[in-house]
């Protein structure tokens, strides 16, 4: 169990937030399968701010995926606050605050990743978004700017200090992208300097890899990202190893392919076909990793464009796979 502020989880883990991943459709699937908490892709504060209709769609949620927060980005502090009070309309439970994003497009102009430079201004965006919603405030952050400036303690204190109530740490830098190992010494010191739940994050790809991070680090919730592709099983698994060391057994293919198509259907469902079923080739990928005849599969998946083309493509799955579960 954590507490966020007044909200209280009682899953021990969380879906990161992935902009062109984890939509509605993906995080409704994920707290199916046992995620306590979800976080929106992340959103501009100034498109937010500016009515932008871009932004108000990504802040749609769903009434099956709560707890949930919203993830803004920015670089104004007044901007950010206004931001989330307007985010307040979609009904999170959380306002979180990006840290983390290395892309050019957010951390090229001050925001995301970059904020880790900016000490002094990260603690305003936080001190004034946390002034300006009844809702808890959190923020996720990365190791540090790069091997020269790791200085995630530094900056989760300041958030603490700034009124946040729970700091989520991605253990890389923003030079490192997303490759090189997660650094797991740099969440066990952020966890060991503030009193605000730590949600640790990096590289979790099944229930060992969240036992180890709970263990090595003290962090009081996992955060899995990549590992949930095509996977929302993860989950339930981590629940289930954390609680009594129930050993993961494999996912049937029928199942796999069963929850794909309910998946894709939503998306769908929330996006239109279309753009559904342009944005289900990814996760059909995904989906079919390690299935033999995969790397076929998954240039058949680049075709889609309706949803028919998946059920057809699952029928021959299940026919050509039959004999290699
Ligand atoms: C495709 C993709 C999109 C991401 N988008 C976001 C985002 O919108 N906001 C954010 O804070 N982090 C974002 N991240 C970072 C993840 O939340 C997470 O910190 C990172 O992937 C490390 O966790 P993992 O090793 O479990 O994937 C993204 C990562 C990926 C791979």
């Amino acid at each position: 169990m954590i507490k966020i502020g007044s909200l209280t989880i009682d899953s021990p883990v969380a879906l990161a937030p992935m902009a062109g991943v984890a939509d509605r459709a993906f995080r409704e699937l994920c707290v199916q399968h046992g995620a306590g908490y979800v976080v929106t892709e992340l959103i501009s504060a100034k498109g937010v701010s500016r009515g932008d209709k871009g932004s108000k769609e990504l802040m749609q949620l769903g009434e099956n995926e709560h707890p949930c927060a919203i993830q803004l980005f920015g670089d104004e502090p007044e901007t950010m606050a206004d931001a989330a009070v307007k985010a307040l309309e979609y009904k999170p439970e959380v306002i979180d605050i990006n840290m983390g994003c290395p892309a050019p497009k957010v951390s090229g102009h001050g925001s995301g990743s970059a904020l880790m430079k900016t000490p002094d201004l990260a603690y305003e965006i936080v001190k004034q978004v946390v002034d300006a919603v009844p809702l808890p405030v959190t923020v996720k952050i990365r190791a540090g700017w790069d091997d020269d400036s790791i200085n995630a303690p530094e900056i989760a204190m300041l958030c603490e200090k700034a009124g946040a109530a729970a700091i989520a740490v991605h253990g890389r830098t923003k030079k490192q992208m997303y490759t090189p190992p997660v650094n797991l010494d740099v969440i066990k010191a952020v966890k060991e300097c503030v009193s605000v739940p730590v949600i640790g994050n990096g590289d979790i790809c099944s229930a060992f890899d969240a036992k180890k991070m709970f263990e090595y680090t003290g962090c009081d919730m996992v955060m899995v990202g990549r590992g949930a592709m095509g996977n929302p099983w993860i989950f339930g698994e981590i629940i289930n190893y954390l609680k009594d060391g129930t050993i993961p057994t494999p996912v049937t293919l029928e199942e796999k392919m069963s929850t794909m198509l309910a998946h894709i259907h939503k998306l769908c469902q929330y996006k239109g076909e279309f753009i559904g079923m342009r944005e289900a080739r990814k996760h059909t990928a995904w989906y079919m990793k390690g299935l033999h005849g995969a790397a076929e599969y998954r240039r058949q998946a680049s075709y889609l464009n309706t949803f028919d083309d998946i059920k057809t493509l699952v029928e021959k799955v299940l026919k050509e796979n039959s004999n290699f579960q």
